[in-house]
């Protein structure tokens, strides 16, 4: 065989191409059916926006948005499950029937549909009676509880899922505790807090790697990882160090325990130099060592320019995002929400992904455009989507021809759903759902001009996708 032949030059035929959500931000039905409190459907009632209450209502339309996934041609559809639903306060005695069967109701539906379910474990809906129990996540109690989630989930669900999203956007949830609710009033307290949830999280993981691998050793697992590719604002070398560090610390740490089975030295460093103690005991490095993911999870929007600053961010806790400055980039096209329009970025992204773990499997689980839409006459033409969808699969491709291992792409999101930060004004989806943040009005769904792109996307293997001039 020539060297030449083994690089691929197009998507595989077995390419999964699919589209992605998460539990509490489509399906509504948020107190029905015995589900438990979650931190999201607090979270969501204090702010402005809709709660989690009915968001999509995707609980009760579930054959026909899995009708719609047929339609479009997913191949995959990425999607979570609640916690709180197969046990409501996060650790009953038995789980609750009517959330296994709501789920076995989707898998079915997208077994019989031939798409491949990609189930996440926990996407930000930490039950909220745990953390009223014992803290929730900072306290190594979760790390069993989760467990004890997970092998229920596994024991209903294995012999249909192949593919399992441990935790999605780990070191988010740890840079912003709020977001498990996790709370203090003194700052080196929380971030302590924040930083023990994150070491549980990451043996829960561990060990829950290592559950997947025994029960079911075909199938895959790994981690969901929030990876924002960071540009230093200029050549400066504490400018491209610090842009660096930050990616270190937001995305490869993720992935380095995931795959090296360790916690990384620039993190060790980080934990020394802000005083914080972490909670381990006997046998945790064997865990860490023993458990690992089979492939990555990416979640990739966009690139970010940063430079180095006197102000303390007061978005992220201080050490991870701190003296730093995003810098917003006129040359590329931009939403209203930050997120820029820069595909090559992907490449670039996924090409250092592989350079430091090379031919791992990849899958793009989150990918997507932001805007506030309305409908036209029941349509909705949301070209910028249309044009980032295209952009996107362009350079995915020319990954793929660099040697990346990709096998899915996920964009984010399938529905219109209730963004974390901003309610329904800020719709991702290729399908619209009839409602806003005022009021509920029919909830129906209508296909997008981008779902029609995708769909041809799918049916052509990205025949249909083509170079821009604004990437050239
Ligand atoms: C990712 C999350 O961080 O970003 C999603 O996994 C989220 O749950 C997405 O919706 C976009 O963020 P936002 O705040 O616009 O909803």
């Amino acid at each position: 065989m020539s060297i030449q032949k083994q690089l691929k030059d197009d998507f595989p035929a077995d390419f999964l191409w699919g589209a992605s959500t998460s539990a509490f931000q489509v399906e509504g039905a948020a107190n029905e059916d015995g589900k438990g409190v979650t931190v999201a459907d607090l979270r969501s009632q204090k702010s402005k926006y809709i709660d989690t209450s009915v968001a999509a209502d995707h609980y009760h339309h579930v054959e026909e948005d899995v009708a719609l996934m047929a339609e479009l041609g997913l191949k995959s559809y990425r999607f979570s499950i609640s916690w709180a639903r197969i046990y409501p306060h996060g650790n009953d005695e038995e789980p609750n029937q009517k959330g296994i069967d709501f789920y076995n109701k989707l898998i079915n539906l997208l077994v019989k549909n031939k798409i491949e379910p990609i189930v996440t474990l926990f996407h930000f809906d930490c039950p909220e009676d745990l953390v009223k129990q014992y803290g929730g996540w900072a306290n190594r109690k979760a790390i069993d509880d989760y467990y004890r989630y997970a092998k229920t989930v596994f024991e209903q669900f294995g012999d249909r899922v192949k593919y399992w999203l441990t935790i999605n956007e780990q070191s988010l949830i740890a840079n912003v505790p709020a977001m498990n609710g996790i709370n203090d009033t003194d700052m080196h307290r929380l971030r302590e807090k924040g930083e023990n949830s994150n070491y549980n999280m990451f043996l829960a993981q561990a060990k829950v790697y290592s559950l997947c691998h025994k029960m079911f050793p075909n199938s895959k697992i790994g981690p969901a990882v929030s990876y924002m590719t960071n540009f230093p604002y200029d050549h400066t070398s504490a400018n491209a160090l610090k842009s660096k560090s930050m990616e270190d610390m937001i995305s490869f740490i993720d992935m380095d325990v995931a795959l090296r089975g360790e916690l990384p030295s620039y993190y060790l460093r980080y934990l020394k130099d802000s005083n914080i103690t972490l909670d381990v005991h006997e046998g945790d490095a064997e865990i860490l060592q023993n458990g690992r993911a089979n492939f990555l999870g990416l979640n990739w929007y966009s690139t970010s320019v940063f430079k180095l600053s006197n102000e303390e961010s007061p978005k992220m806790l201080d050490g991870v995002i701190s003296n730093v400055e995003k810098v917003r980039d006129d040359r590329l096209m931009n939403s209203e929400w930050d997120f820029s329009y820069d595909p090559v970025g992907l490449r670039f992204a996924l090409q250092k992904v592989n350079d430091r773990y090379p031919n791992i499997p990849i899958i793009i689980t989150e990918c997507g455009w932001p805007e506030r839409e309305e409908l036209e006459d029941g349509k909705v033409h949301d070209s910028k989507r249309v044009k980032y969808l295209n952009g996107h699969i362009y350079e995915l491709r020319e990954a793929i021809k660099d040697g990346v291992n990709v096998i899915s792409f996920n964009p984010w999101s399938f529905l219109d759903l209730l963004s974390v930060n901003d309610g329904m004004d800020k719709r991702y989806g290729l399908v619209f759902v009839n409602r806003d943040n005022n009021s509920e009005r029919d909830m129906k769904r209508y296909p997008k001009d981008s779902f029609y792109f995708y769909q041809k996307v799918i049916a052509t293997k990205a025949k249909n996708v083509t170079k821009l001039e604004i990437d050239e």
